[in-house]
């Protein structure tokens, strides 16, 4: 497969996820509107929906009807835009670039920043109650539990609070695995699991191949994302360069510094890509898209 051939399929599963983020998000014409309003801000036109876009490469593997897909990774991106809101809070990272726009308790007020957090991640979950996305209702529920796992105190939220507690601090290298491995590894490797089992056609065994590919790819994002604000531009990035060293984060930067964090995340697709092998050429877009994350300039 060609890259022109990789940037169609990117381009239309995004298209596709913000043609239905727009449509489940409320209207900014209906009570509470500025609400509404901070949540569309939040969520809708910038982002590399990069959690959606695995959903798509993981069901097209199992089959999986590229409708209950979208859901499922605009269930996990709902999350996601939700938990960088609060991460960007002047009680967590102070930040005041977002996707290139100002952030939303900037360009709104922390009050209603803290309540649009609130009604992502409940309307995620409305979603999964809302729309049929698994073969069978067992398999539904196993979805329900896989998100709230990934996003709550043992997946995405945990990692965030491993991540304010280690401020000004030294972490060694499984630390800082186990702070990435959960503030952000767990929604992206929710998206490619939620994604498969969309499908029906996959074996257990495979299922856990494709696990264990999110799992690698999960910590390359972080990886990459401390190498990035270590040495990308803030007009590239879309968010403020350099305010990990700056507030003292610990990253895998500041461990093994930035070639060796570069290797490393080499070495993380190396992984991802082994654990697909059995998959064969079905698996070119999951590989694409380790590509994409490892070698991504924003
Ligand atoms: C940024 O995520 C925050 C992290 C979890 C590293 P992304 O780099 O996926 O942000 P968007 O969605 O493309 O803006
Ligand atoms: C954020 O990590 C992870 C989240 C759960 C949002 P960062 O704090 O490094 O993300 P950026 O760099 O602000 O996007
Ligand atoms: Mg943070
Ligand atoms: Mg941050
Ligand atoms: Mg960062």
């Amino acid at each position: 497969m060609t890259s022109t051939d990789f940037q169609a399929w990117t381009a239309a599963g995004q298209s596709r996820i913000e043609a239905f983020l727009q449509k489940v998000l409320p209207s900014p014409d209906i009570a509470p509107q500025r609400l509404h309003a901070a949540m569309r801000y939040a969520v809708l036109g910038a982002g590399k929906r990069v959690r959606p876009l695995l959903a798509y490469a993981a069901g097209e593997l199992s089959q999986a009807d590229p409708e209950r897909v979208t859901v499922a990774g605009a269930a996990v991106e709902i999350i996601h835009a939700y938990s960088l809101v609060h991460d960007d809070l002047p009680c967590m990272d102070d930040d005041v670039l977002r996707r290139g726009k100002p952030t939303c308790h900037v360009e709104f007020d922390e009050a209603t920043a803290l309540l649009v957090g609130d009604a992502l991640q409940s309307l995620s979950f409305q979603l999964l109650g809302e729309y049929t996305l698994a073969p069978d209702a067992k398999g539904q529920l196993e979805m329900v539990k896989l998100l709230g796992l990934a996003s709550g105190s043992r997946g995405m939220a945990g990692g965030q609070a491993i991540d304010l507690a280690a401020v000004g601090k030294t972490l060694n290298v499984p630390e800082l695995e186990f702070m990435h491995i959960h503030k952000t590894g767990a929604l992206i490797r929710a998206a490619a699991v939620l994604g498969a089992r969309c499908g029906a056609g996959l074996s257990e065994a495979e299922f856990a191949s494709v696990d264990a590919y999110a799992k690698a790819v999960g910590l390359a994002f972080q990886v990459v994302d401390d190498v990035l604000d270590a040495e990308a531009p803030t007009a590239t990035l879309g968010k403020t360069a350099g305010k990990d060293a700056e507030q003292g984060k610990p990253t895998y930067v500041s461990a093994m510094g930035i070639a060796q964090a570069k290797s490393l995340a080499g070495q993380l697709r190396e992984e991802a890509l082994a654990a697909i092998t059995p998959f064969g050429a079905r698996s070119a877009r999951l590989a694409q898209l380790a590509d994409f994350i490892v070698l991504r300039k924003f």
